[in-house]
């Protein structure tokens, strides 16, 4: 990969604000954290202009009601081309937590996700979106 260096001029205290920031989130340099700035933003154009994207979504629910779980099934059997995988685990007596992965459209992932997310019963969910890496290299 062709690496490209440039010079940017900043206030003197933003770039102190940045360097107390990178070091606290342990950024060997201050290269390393520009890189991955603009892959955020560029992850965030993604998402927002309907790209093909994964998502990772969370769901906290209360596994008594048997509607609940039912729903859950039918709404993921129904958007089947879209979820990768789902991982159930027993919390304890009464809670569940399921991880799903997702792979499409952003906005069909985020119609989905709502969906489930806003199912009676679910007590948390939430949806966290990333790119599939192949347009921020
Ligand atoms: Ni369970």
């Amino acid at each position: 990969m062709k690496l490209v260096r440039f010079g940017v001029s900043l206030p003197k205290s933003l770039i102190d604000k940045f360097d107390r920031l990178i070091k606290s989130q342990n950024y060997p340099n201050r290269s390393e954290a520009i890189r991955d700035l603009i892959r955020k933003s560029l992850i965030e154009e993604e998402v927002q202009s309907n790209q093909e994207i994964v998502g990772i979504l969370h769901l906290l629910y209360v596994h008594h009601k048997r509607e609940l779980s039912d729903k859950l099934n039918r709404i993921q059997h129904d958007h089947h081309d879209l979820i990768i995988s789902s991982t159930h685990v027993h919390l304890n007596h009464d809670n569940c937590v399921e991880v799903i992965l997702l792979r499409g459209k952003g906005e069909n992932i985020k119609n989905v996700s709502n969906k489930l997310i806003a199912i009676k019963g679910v007590i948390n969910g939430k949806l966290y979106t990333t790119s599939t890496g192949e347009k921020i290299k």
